[in-house]
């Protein structure tokens, strides 16, 4: 697995790949790595030739400074993890790489994004439109997948897909669980006991 931290690094290594013929798949994701973003590797494995991870801590998807300073970030651990399910590639840019200074550009979702998490969230969805349309247009995947846990953000990135026509097809791939229903989630760490009892309502 290379490890790259630019996107113009980034560029020459997928054009060599493109050059060979070979499809390129794209798995989004913010890092803290658990077994749900293992599937989606495994699926994105089966289903395209190289698999490029995007491991980036989104800033413009927060709209909680204390919530992104607080994301657990285990660069080393997800590395071995994304090594070990099958990545070919892991792009790991710094925050300057994504959006430089004078970066101006916003996106923003109507209809499906304002409801639901939308609603509690105000500005999250806008964010996670920004970063995916970034990402789409650094790696220019043939395919991306997300995990159907987040049903609300595969309709965003659906939205955004078909509206500025960026030409990716998306694949859902069903929610990973433990033993007792509770779905994976990188910010599970954060529930106290109680809360953790809790959130099995969501099933
Ligand atoms: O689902 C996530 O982890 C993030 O929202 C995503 C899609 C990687 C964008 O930052």
């Amino acid at each position: 697995m290379q490890t790259i931290r630019t996107v113009d690094e980034l560029r020459a290594v997928l054009a060599g790949h493109r050059r060979a013929g070979r499809t390129i798949g794209l798995v989004p994701t913010m890092g803290a790595l658990h077994e749900g973003h293992l599937a989606l590797v495994r699926a994105a494995a089966a289903g395209a030739d190289v698999v490029v991870m995007s491991l980036f801590v989104n800033p413009t998807q927060f709209n909680d400074a204390g919530d992104l300073a607080a994301y657990p970030r285990d660069e080393t651990r997800d590395a071995e993890l994304a090594d070990g399910a099958g990545v070919d590639v892991l792009f790991a840019p710094a925050v300057e790489e994504v959006y430089p200074t004078g970066f101006a550009t916003t996106i923003s979702v109507g209809g499906v994004s304002e409801r639901l998490e939308g609603a509690h969230r105000p500005g999250h969805f806008d964010g996670v439109a920004l970063v995916v349309t970034k990402l789409f247009g650094m790696v220019r995947p043939d395919v991306a997948w997300f995990g159907q846990k987040d049903a609300q953000q595969v309709a965003v990135v659906r939205r955004v897909v078909a509206d500025l026509d960026l030409g990716v097809r998306i694949e859902t791939v069903p929610t990973v669980r433990e033993p007792d229903g509770l779905a994976l989630s990188s910010r599970n760490v954060r529930l106290g006991a109680e809360d953790r009892v809790r959130a099995l309502a969501l099933r």
